[in-house]
């Protein structure tokens, strides 16, 4: 962690009761070890929420919440880490020691944030002098009224080469860092600089903790180039990682249980102006998977309100494809053609637009519709590159009861037998998987995206694996040590837990519960695992550590014995190949024979 170090973090953690800590929060009361809730995460009449002392974390058993005190600060007061570490230390009466370096870091962003601030003052002040009637105006025929305008701090760049810039000299010391965040520019006569943003109406963003971290410009005149002016990339912003709107959106996503993305500025004010307070912008590109993973700490329900042309549809789609790679809900709402949310509100009125709320699709059902639309009569041929295409993107996704639920919709809608097509996708997965292990075992990089049918026995005994690490006799941990190599972890989240404990247990020679909450800080899921896992007393027994190994390594002989049939199975292949891999086949076979007779006691090794 930039700036304050390791042992501080810890010591800040350790001394805090976290139980004290989210009380402040939560009405909580103590049920056995543990203290209970309502989760402050999601809406819920009978509490789900527990917090436990011993182990210092609290976890959420309705929306599955969970992570330790800095989590808990950073998802429920919206801070970034650092400010979550300050923050407790603050709880704790301890001091942080500012080291140089992360005076100067924190100094610096302190200095960009700042430069933006007050070229978000002087935009906001201007928009309201009189001269400037007109660019008010702007907005207010379009409906955005002037509580909203305050909202989103709208503002006005005038027409003018050096009126931000003279704001600028007043209060920033380092023009230099003006320019990197693209307000005003250098001239070709070193140290002269003039105005970027020119005769335009201004929308900082914000991240979600509310600071200005860069702005988009529209232009008024017609003749203006771009459209949009953007600020550029700085240390500050970056492009993907952020959506607009969402610092004055986080509460009523999380009152509503579900976000609407959309690609304008103007489409997010306009549903805002209509009430619809829990909608995001993604600024005319299509989502990037880490604002799908910003969207997930507030919901999983992710409903896509793009434009109704062709390049809308295409990026609505691929909207869907990564948030379903990470387990969320995509769900599609179709605008007439010509139509982008602003335009339907104010040609249609709110009703209408809850209307096409409640009318959702599933992404698979939206891609057919659209396949159908622009195919009336389908030949074979277009109906085959259609599927091909949509079970290759099925491969990408988590959640394998929904792509049961894909492939029955796309059978039943395109008239083809499903089996036919459950063939076809476990042979793309066997053909993906194979490819995946050549590489792996050539040492080049794994791809991250293979998966496999998940198997949620398998799943278990890692989690279980990991649950004994976390909380059996040095015995145990040394037989799932000796036992258990990384290429048995089917799931990639929790083989990276378990490699990191591992390396914990290498450099360290012990694990501590709250250091590995700490490095896995940054990502939701994996902190919803750990905790999951640390709450749930494994048995610590021998006999539980081999069954979780023996479940793992008879999972891994099943799926070599289930490639090589495929292979078997291909027709191309020649006798002779048939031959020598029915005898590998027969060799899988036997070790799994082994493998479970040992495991029943049959066998002694
Ligand atoms: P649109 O061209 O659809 O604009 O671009 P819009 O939001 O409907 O704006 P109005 O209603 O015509 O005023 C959608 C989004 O794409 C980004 C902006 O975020 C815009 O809101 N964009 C578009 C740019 O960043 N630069 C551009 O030049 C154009
Ligand atoms: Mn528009």
């Amino acid at each position: 962690m930039p700036g304050i170090p390791e042992e501080k973090i810890e010591e800040i953690r350790s001394s805090i009761n976290i139980v004290h800590y989210i009380s402040q929060f939560v009405n909580l009361k103590k049920t056995g070890q543990n203290y209970k809730g309502l989760c402050p995460f999601h809406t819920e009449k009978t509490p789900s929420f527990i917090v436990n002392p011993e182990k210092q974390i609290f976890k959420c058993f309705g929306c599955g919440k969970g992570g330790n005190i800095y989590t808990f600060i950073m998802d429920y007061e919206k801070h970034s880490f650092v400010d979550a570490v300050k923050k407790a230390a603050d709880f704790a009466g301890i001091s942080l020691p500012v080291t140089e370096q992360s005076a100067k870091e924190i100094n610096y962003f302190q200095k960009l944030y700042q430069i933006n601030e007050n070229a978000c003052e002087f935009f906001e002040d201007i928009l309201y002098k009189p001269k400037n009637e007109e660019q008010l105006n702007y907005f207010l025929k379009r409906n955005i009224s002037e509580k909203t305008i305050k909202a989103f701090r709208l503002g006005y760049a005038p027409d003018s080469y050096d009126q931000l810039l003279g704001r600028l000299k007043n209060s920033v010391l380092d023009l230099q860092e003006a320019a990197k965040l693209g307000l005003i520019q250098e001239k070709e006569d070193k140290g002269k600089f003039y105005d970027k943003f020119r005769h335009r109406v201004m929308f900082p963003f914000q991240n979600v903790s509310g600071k200005i971290i860069g702005f988009g410009g529209r232009k008024l005149r017609e003749e203006q180039q771009p459209k949009y002016l953007n600020s550029p990339e700085s240390p500050v912003y970056k492009k993907g990682k952020i959506l607009y709107g969402l610092h004055q959106a986080v509460n009523s996503i999380r009152e509503n249980g579900f976000v609407i993305i959309v690609e304008g500025y103007f489409d997010l004010l306009r549903l805002v102006e209509e009430g619809i307070k829990n909608t995001a912008a993604t600024s005319g590109t299509s989502l990037t998977e880490e604002q799908a993973k910003l969207l997930r700490r507030y919901t999983k329900d992710i409903y896509i309100a793009y434009d109704g042309d062709s390049a809308g549809i295409k990026a609505a789609i691929r909207n869907a494809q990564i948030i379903e790679k990470y387990d969320m809900n995509a769900f599609i709402i179709s605008l007439p053609e010509q139509d982008d949310p602003d335009s339907f509100v104010l040609n249609n009125g709110l009703a209408a637009f809850k209307e096409l709320l409640k009318e959702k699709t599933l992404p698979i059902d939206f891609q057919i519709n659209a396949f159908l639309n622009t195919n009336k009569n389908p030949s074979i041929e277009q109906k085959d590159s259609f599927i091909q295409e949509i079970l290759s993107s099925l491969l990408e996704m988590r959640n394998q009861i929904k792509t049961g639920l894909y492939i029955h919709q796309l059978a039943e809608r395109l008239q083809i037998n499903e089996s036919l097509l459950i063939n076809q996708i476990n042979s793309l997965k066997r053909q993906k998987y194979r490819s995946f292990r050549s590489k792996n075992k050539a040492g080049e990089e794994v791809s991250s995206t293979v998966k496999r049918r998940v198997h949620s026995g398998i799943y278990e005994a890692e989690k279980g694996l990991i649950g004994l690490l976390l909380n059996s006799t040095q015995e145990i941990q040394n037989y799932i040590i000796a036992n258990v190599s990384y290429e048995l972890f089917e799931n990639e989240q929790l083989l990276h837990i378990y490699e990191f404990i591992m390396q914990e247990l290498e450099e360290v020679g012990k694990i501590d519960l709250g250091k590995i909450m700490q490095s896995f800080q940054e990502d939701e899921e994996s902190n919803k695992v750990i905790s999951e896992i640390a709450v749930n007393d494994y048995i610590n027994e021998m006999k539980f550590a081999k069954d979780c190994i023996f479940q793992l390594k008879k999972w891994d002989l099943e799926k070599k014995a289930q490639d090589i049939s495929s292979l078997i199975k291909t027709e191309d292949s020649s006798t002779e190949s048939i031959l020598h891999y029915t005898q590998q086949l027969t060799e899988v076979r036997k070790e799994i024979n082994q493998l479970v007779r040992i495991h029943r006691g049959i066998l002694k090794i």
